[in-house]
């Protein structure tokens, strides 16, 4: 009798559905977890305006067939005088790792926590979230939970945009350039298919479409080895193209992988 677990930060949007979708499919029983974590969040980051709609999530959770909401407390997660961490060593150190010191630290402490009170046969992941996955498989081997990761496929606006709990910050202005990630990642991936295997050629292409989107500002793009997350160079048989941009304040990721 296979329990699933989907954990998620709330404001629920068809790529978090997708993988309860998904749990649902795998499972008899589907536990889905709601928690705004604070430890994930830098301190100049948006913890407190987070969006959240507790009672349109319920709703949505409850039509797709989920079993039991875990809404925890602040409190109950991190008492006081909390100090005892999960922490991933390499594989943390490169792209969203290295421009939010911290983040990981706080995924990985509050998913085993997540792991440890429900106990689940699957977890389930969104590919959105690429390195994320990447340190919850190690954390899961290195911690021996016996527990399998199950990763979702990207859910995309009609226009490419990723979605994402944080597209609301997006003015209509803002939202129309911010499809200019998927486009960078798309034509990466375009010239790869047709034969260009250069790593810095693959990321100056997706470069130069940023930086034709007059409101977007490159934090980083990186063609990295799927595995170790190690920055590439020369000529790649497979990779994980990925970026994070700034569109006006709000900070928006995205990748492809490439070769597979
Ligand atoms: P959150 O950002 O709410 O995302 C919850 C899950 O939904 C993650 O696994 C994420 O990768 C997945 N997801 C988000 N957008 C998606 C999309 N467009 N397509 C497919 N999947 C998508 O990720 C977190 O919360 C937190 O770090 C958490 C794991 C809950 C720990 O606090």
């Amino acid at each position: 009798m296979p329990v699933g677990l989907v954990p998620t930060m709330g404001f629920l949007h068809d790529g978090h559905l997708s993988l309860v979708d998904l749990a649902r499919r795998q499972n008899s029983s589907v536990i889905t977890t709601i928690f705004v974590n604070p430890t994930q969040f830098g301190p100049q980051e948006d913890l407190e305006g987070y969006p959240r709609d507790i009672p349109r999530d319920l709703e949505l959770l409850e039509k797709r067939g989920v079993d039991l909401v875990w809404i925890p407390d602040r409190e109950e997660m991190y008492s006081k005088g909390f100090q005892t961490w999960v922490t991933v060593d390499d594989v943390t150190r490169f792209l969203e790792g290295k421009m939010r010191p911290g983040h990981f630290r706080g995924v990985t402490t509050i998913v085993a926590k997540l792991f440890n009170a429900v106990m689940p046969d699957k977890a389930y992941f969104g590919q959105k979230d690429a390195q994320q996955v990447v340190v919850l498989r190690r954390m899961v081997m290195d911690l021996n939970y016996p527990i399998e990761i199950v990763v979702a496929p990207i859910v995309r606006e009609e226009d490419g945009l990723a979605m994402s709990s944080r597209n609301v910050y997006l003015n209509p202005a803002e939202r129309q350039a911010a499809t200019v990630l998927f486009r960078a990642l798309k034509t990466a991936d375009q010239a790869f298919k047709a034969g260009n295997r250069d790593a810095d050629g693959l990321k100056r292409i997706m470069e130069e479409i940023i930086s034709s989107e007059e409101l977007a500002n490159l934090q980083y793009i990186s063609c990295a080895d799927m595995d170790s997350l190690e920055e590439l160079s020369g000529q790649v048989n497979r990779g994980l193209l990925s970026m994070a941009v700034f569109i006006g304040k709000t900070r928006l990721i995205d990748n492809i992988l490439i070769g597979i």
